[in-house]
């Protein structure tokens, strides 16, 4: 089984990267597969509304030269995928929203191919707007017939400046554990 999470930070090693690794900690103990792809800071072409992909319903998108189709194959061959932003005026960074766009559409006109898998949401924020951030990466599991793993306390971890701040926030850790564990969980069940 694997997970793949998608982070939307610019930054390499960022606050949303570090959480992320915290919940791989745990899927990973669990025997689990992980992979990170950070889409941050690249080139990703938000949606051109042209709805080529309804015409060809070939699984993927039209527009061919960025990150996305391979990144997409991804998301299909996974069992578990995790978006992960940091807040950015209280929203989600524009390559994710890239990724949400285009995947949630290629997937959903191509018979719900993300249909039961299991989707996670990572926000990190220095201070507000991430339960915005966070609706908005569910969103996408919503309306794509997946299954949302929570953890016990809203998926957010808080730092600003890079560096290890966001290790000080000791419930959003460990609600990252937790939520890494229930995905565990969930996948193990489903896979039964
Ligand atoms: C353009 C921009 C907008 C931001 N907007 C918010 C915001 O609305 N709320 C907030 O709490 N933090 C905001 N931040 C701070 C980041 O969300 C925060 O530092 C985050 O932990 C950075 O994660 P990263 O290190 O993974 O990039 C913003 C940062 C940038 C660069």
């Amino acid at each position: 089984m694997k997970v793949l999470a998608i982070n939307g930070s610019p930054r390499k090693e960022g606050n949303t990267h570090k959480m992320v690794v915290k919940v791989f900690e745990a899927l990973e103990a669990e025997g689990i597969e992980t992979e990170l792809v950070q889409v941050g800071g690249k080139i990703i072409r938000g949606c051109l509304s042209c709805y080529k992909c309804i015409e060809r319903k070939d699984k993927q998108c039209v527009t061919n030269n960025d990150l996305f189709n391979d990144l997409f194959r991804k998301m299909l061959a996974a069992d578990g995928i995790i978006l992960a932003s940091p807040t950015y005026f209280a929203d989600i960074t524009p390559e994710l929203k890239a990724v949400i766009d285009r995947a949630g559409f290629v997937s959903r006109v191509n018979g719900q191919l993300f249909r039961h898998k299991v989707g996670g949401a990572v926000v990190s924020l220095r201070r507000g707007g991430g339960v915005h951030a966070y609706d908005s990466i569910n969103h996408l599991y919503q309306i794509c017939g997946m299954f949302i793993v929570g953890s016990i306390y809203w998926n957010l971890g808080f730092g600003g400046k890079v560096g290890d701040e966001v290790f000080n926030d000791k419930e959003g850790m460990e609600n990252m554990l937790d939520l890494g564990r229930s995905m565990a969980f969930l996948l193990r069940k489903l896979k039964s």
